[in-house]
């Protein structure tokens, strides 16, 4: 059985190069992975007043009870103000709580960030794994994977058309793979 892996891209923009980078990894990655993108934009932002008085968003709850049964998280972010965008970060948040219930907890991960800046969102990228060590989300540590340049990776059908790059991002998808199968003994 392959592995499910939520992909969650942090910028909601149409014309997002981290959204063609989330629908290009399928292409380069091994059998083994089946990737699903998880919309987070239209959750509503976190208030623990809602969960603390048990009336919490239907979106919320659709949101974890959603995340519960994959078996791996891959995050594929730009990098805001060098840090992690708003919209992941609070993605984040709601998935974490209520407290004791968080869906991330042991599920492998690893993190991406893209960006047409040279820096390749390095920021975002480690702000994003700091989170991660609270989450008790083990996340891969090589290859690290800072894009930069990405207004030029991509062709008009969202073709990654660097061969050097491809070759890098199916390295990345083969090394998550391994990952995922390392440390699934916590997966629900
Ligand atoms: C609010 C905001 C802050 C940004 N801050 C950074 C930054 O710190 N570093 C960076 O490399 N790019 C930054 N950018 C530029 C983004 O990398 C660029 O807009 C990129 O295309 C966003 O990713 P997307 O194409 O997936 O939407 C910022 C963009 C916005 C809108």
């Amino acid at each position: 059985m392959p592995k499910k892996i939520a992909v969650f891209v942090g910028s909601l923009r149409k014309e997002s190069y981290n959204r063609k980078m989330a629908k290009a990894l399928p292409a380069l990655a091994p059998e083994s992975l089946k990737l699903e993108i998880i919309e987070i934009g239209g959750l509503p932002l976190y208030d623990q007043d809602l969960d603390d008085e048990g009336s919490p968003p239907a979106a919320w709850t659709a949101f974890r009870e959603k995340i519960k049964p994959f078996d791996g998280i891959l995050f594929v972010t730009p990098e805001y103000n060098r840090s992690v965008p708003g919209v992941l970060k609070n993605a984040i948040d709601v998935g974490s709580r209520p407290y004791g219930q968080s869906v991330w907890a042991g599920k492998p991960g690893a993190v991406m960030t893209v960006s047409p800046g040279a820096i390749g969102g390095f920021g975002a990228n480690h702000h994003l794994r700091q989170s991660l060590v609270f989450l008790d989300v083990p996340a891969m540590q090589q290859p690290e994977a800072y894009i930069g340049g990405a207004g030029q990776l991509f062709d008009a059908n969202g073709n990654v058309t660097n061969d050097s790059t491809r070759r890098f991002l199916k390295n990345f998808m083969d090394a998550f793979a391994a990952w995922v199968e390392r440390n699934s003994v916590k997966n629900h």
